[in-house]
């Protein structure tokens, strides 16, 4: 995975760069990885590599995927703000991408557009979902402790957000099943891989995208949804930009799915793995349920549902002795830099009552995460709903981790819930 000398941490930042294939030939001044955030195994277990980067210098370039990388919190936090010279506008991922979508653009054109989706997350918006949230928490959680051995992934972690977003987007639960199919089909556009099997994956996440657009377009054409306390009737409501076409809506829709979804049960997933693997942190939230936000803040470091994201660079962009050049593909690592050692003592401990505010695992700058406060809300729910009713969560099988790049969390995890005996 690293080349030896890296993996030793003996590399510094005046090794020069010979370079392989696409990468630069000359001098860089990073520190040459062959670190690669797209090697499966890595992604499902990516700590040590992250800690050797974090042992062997500041800035890194991966030749082969032509990648620079940064995993400092303080570099990673002033990439992140500097939006003039590193850019999303030419998309987030490895393959480069324009689109009139809030993650994807920068300046005017991203505040228009992160304008429009704003009235959907106000403090009134998530005190309506409030008790929505709590209620699908309550029954989840009680569905899980009756099944006994089972997989949380199925259970719980998966149907939760998919639950609630269903509920804020005003699906019905005669829909859902539908529902739940085109959008974990539409969602896997994001992962969209050159390769045979990936194009041929694409073809039915398109299917579905067409699916999930002719079942919006018909229930905002039969006028229920306008003027409705839905997030797409509130950003009727709300709009500041004109009338939102339905087509604009729908691409709402597909954005809050894609956002709001998988990285949610990825922390609720994480959330659940350590807990059964730190019985003692579990017993401290349960001796004090106060600390629950916080234990969700360390949750959000700890985890990192979302691990890697890219950026672009339109101008040189000087990191410490580094500069990366104009037109570069600059890797963000928010699971490397949420467990900076700079940053964070003991980085690779969970500690529930450790208030790591600093953490990107929600982004940080312009782009910072429009849903968080609802994740907040979800975790939360959850983990009060275990903290009454569970006195221990324990694993009955190896969890299994994602292998995606980007997003990561357990895809199966099969464990027990022991409830509190009834007195
Ligand atoms: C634990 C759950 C979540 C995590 C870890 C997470 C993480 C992130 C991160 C890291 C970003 C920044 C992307 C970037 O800088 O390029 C982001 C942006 C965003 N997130 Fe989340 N997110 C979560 C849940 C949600 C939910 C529930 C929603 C909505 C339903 C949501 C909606 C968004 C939107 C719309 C953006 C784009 C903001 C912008 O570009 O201005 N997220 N999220």
């Amino acid at each position: 995975m690293f080349s030896p000398l890296i993996a030793a941490g003996r590399l510094n930042v005046s090794a020069a760069i010979r370079t392989h294939r696409r990468g630069y030939s000359g001098w860089t001044g990073a520190v040459n990885t062959d670190y690669d955030p797209l090697d499966p195994a890595v992604a499902a277990q990516p700590h040590a590599a992250y800690d050797a980067l974090h042992r062997s210098g500041r800035v890194h370039y991966n030749p082969r995927r032509a990648t620079w990388i940064l995993h400092r919190l303080d570099d990673v936090r002033a990439a992140l703000r500097d939006t003039d010279r590193v850019t999303s506008s030419h998309g987030v991922t490895r393959v480069r991408m324009v689109a009139d979508l809030v993650v994807v653009t920068d300046g005017e054109q991203h505040s228009r557009l992160r304008k429009q989706v704003q009235p959907a997350f106000t403090k009134g918006a998530l005190d309506s979902w409030r008790n929505i949230i709590d209620k699908l928490a309550a029954g989840l959680v009680d569905d899980m402790i009756a099944a006994g051995n089972c997989d949380a992934v199925q259970r719980l972690t998966m149907p939760m957000p998919l639950r609630v977003i269903a509920a804020i987007l005003g699906v019905p639960e005669s829909d859902i099943a539908d529902f739940r199919r085109w959008s974990d089909d539409s969602t896997q556009l994001i992962n969209f891989t050159p390769t045979v099997s990936g194009v041929v994956s694409t073809a039915r996440s398109m299917r579905a995208a067409v699916a999930l657009r002719r079942y919006f377009l018909k229930h905002l054409a039969d006028g229920h949804l306008k003027g409705s306390d839905t997030v797409l009737g509130r950003l009727l409501q709300h709009s500041t930009d004109g009338a939102l076409t339905d087509n604009q809506l729908f691409y709402i829709a597909i954005l809050l799915l894609i956002a709001g979804n998988e990285t949610t049960t990825n922390l609720l997933g994480g959330m659940l793995h350590t807990y059964a693997e730190e019985p003692d942190q579990y017993d401290m939230i349960r001796d004090k349920p106060d600390l629950i936000p916080q234990a969700i803040e360390e949750h959000v470091r700890y985890t990192s549902p979302i691990q890697n994201l890219y950026r672009y660079t339109r101008a040189d962009y000087r990191v410490g002795d580094v500069t990366i050049p104009s037109g570069s593909r600059v890797l963000m690592s928010f699971g490397a830099a949420n467990r900076d050692p700079l940053a964070f003592d003991d980085p690779n401990t969970f500690r529930a009552d450790r208030n790591p505010r600093s953490h990107v695992g929600f982004g940080y700058g312009p782009h910072l995460c429009l849903g968080a406060p609802l994740a907040r809300m979800e975790a939360q729910a959850v983990l009060r709903e275990l903290v009454d009713r569970v006195t221990r969560i324990e694993m009955t099988g190896p969890t299994t981790w994602s292998t995606n790049s980007s997003l990561r969390g357990p895809i199966h995890l099969p464990v027990v819930l022991h409830a509190k005996s009834a007195t």
